[in-house]
């Protein structure tokens, strides 16, 4: 689209309806943006079509200063020049044209920079004019603002052009396209603060739910490290098992909840250095059903798919696991998956009863399991993505405690089992680390 500057009979008309046209589109595709950089890209891009201009720049506001985004010059690209890439800041005071309109939250139409009022409070900064041997002459600048007023950045077009498609002489801003770009700027605030907003929400989600965890840690002897590495092998088996990618991040937090019911189980239970008596391990088991009974009943789905993951992640393929005994296809998808994840970092981390596992014997157990604990199509797509698990483990190195005098292969439920061979106790420490 080119934004005609001539004079002929209803082209302001013809230039309005361009305009409306523009920002309706711009409308629709900001919605549609997936994140900031995203939004303020397709932003500067619109405004020079719109101010039919050299230049822009665009910048991010906090609460005291004003961050360069990004930056595009049409005359200076035709040159080879590159805009520069350097993560500045600017102070938002009044000492140049962004930082005044950020305060003043009123646009500046600026006429030649070079030619400021003697009164202007803020001046140009011509170095990088002399940098990249360019002119600078008129300059719109225009505060993003939400609808509360809120400024979240700041627009700085520069050179507006009296010809079609980027041409012709450098004129002043006409001020009816000083309205547009308002507007314009005003839509993408808006889109920002619900980006920014949504953001913090998902940060605060994610927050509340590590100190939930935490709070039931404290109880228990396993680390962060471990709900951190079995929250991502999770992510990883799931989304390898084709769900899609918001369903994957909604098992990133899920999958962190599967032990929070151990808040509900006593001290000398969870923290019994030797074997579980038959009747400490029916408590120990418990744990899946406590969890489910906190977490079941929410709108939220990460609390809906915890609920599942807390009562399901210890039931076994064959149907031997608890507490319900179901079998294969019967254990939801999200259990069977925190299963694998969960006995996996588990037997790898050395824990206040066990050392860890050499890596080799862990992979000899999820095989020997497949078909029994575990799905055997989780267990392919494990070693499918095998390169995938390393580099999650590597990433968040294990700070487990160090493991006390207790034998290697004491489990609080291999006795509860009654069994001694090396397989039992395998499947018994299994038990008791995950
Ligand atoms: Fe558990
Ligand atoms: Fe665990």
């Amino acid at each position: 689209m080119s934004l005609k500057k001539q004079n002929q009979p209803n082209q302001d008309v013809e230039d309005s309806i361009d305009y409306l046209n523009l920002l309706v589109a711009s409308g629709l595709a900001l919605g549609e943006v997936a994140d900031a950089d995203e939004l303020l890209s397709m932003m500067a891009e619109t405004a020079m079509i719109m101010g039919n201009c050299e230049g822009c720049t665009v910048y991010e506001a906090d609460e005291e200063s004003l961050r360069f985004k990004l930056t595009r010059n049409r005359v200076l690209e035709s040159r080879g020049v590159k805009a520069p890439l350097k993560n500045y800041t600017l102070p938002i005071d009044l000492k140049t044209a962004a930082g005044f309109v950020a305060t003043s939250k009123k646009p500046l139409n600026i006429a030649d920079v070079y030619n400021l009022p003697s009164e202007s409070p803020f001046s140009f900064n011509p170095s990088f004019d002399v940098m990249t041997n360019y002119r600078s002459r008129s300059m719109l600048v225009i505060p993003m603002s939400d609808s509360r007023g809120n400024v979240l950045g700041v627009l700085q077009l520069i050179n507006h052009l009296t010809g079609e498609n980027f041409s012709g002489e450098v004129t002043p801003f006409p001020h009816r396209v000083e309205a547009y770009l308002k507007a314009l700027s005003s839509q993408c605030g808006v889109v920002l603060r619900n980006m920014r907003m949504a953001e913090e929400l998902k940060k605060s989600r994610i927050e509340t739910v590590k100190k939930f965890v935490k709070a039931s840690e404290y109880h228990d002897t396993d680390t962060g490290g471990h709900i951190e590495r079995m929250s991502r092998y999770s992510v990883l088996l799931y989304r390898q098992l084709g769900f899609d990618d918001s369903s994957s991040e909604v098992m990133r937090l899920a999958s962190m909840l599967h032990d929070v019911g151990k808040i509900s189980t006593p001290d000398a239970v969870l923290k019994k250095p030797g074997r579980l008596t038959p009747e400490e391990f029916e408590i120990m088991k418990l744990h899946t059903v406590k969890g489910y009974e906190v977490l079941r009943g929410a709108d939220s789905p990460f609390l809906q798919m915890g609920a599942t993951i807390a009562y399901t992640h210890h039931e076994k393929w064959d149907g031997s696991g608890y507490p319900r005994g179901l079998k294969g296809s019967e254990i939801p998808a999200e259990g069977r998956v925190v299963a694998l994840a969960d006995v996996f970092d588990a037997l790898c981390s050395r824990r206040v009863y066990k050392e860890s596992w050499p890596i080799d014997k862990v992979f000899d157990e999820l095989k020997n399991c497949s078909g029994s604990h575990f799905d055997p199509e989780i267990v392919d797509i494990f070693f499918e993505n095998l390169d995938e698990v390393l580099e999650i483990k590597a990433q968040f190195p294990a700070n487990d405690p160090p493991a006390s005098a207790a034998p290697a292969n004491v489990s609080k439920i291999d006795s509860a089992e009654n069994s001694s061979s090396a397989a039992a106790d395998a499947q018994s420490e299994i038990k008791k680390a995950s």
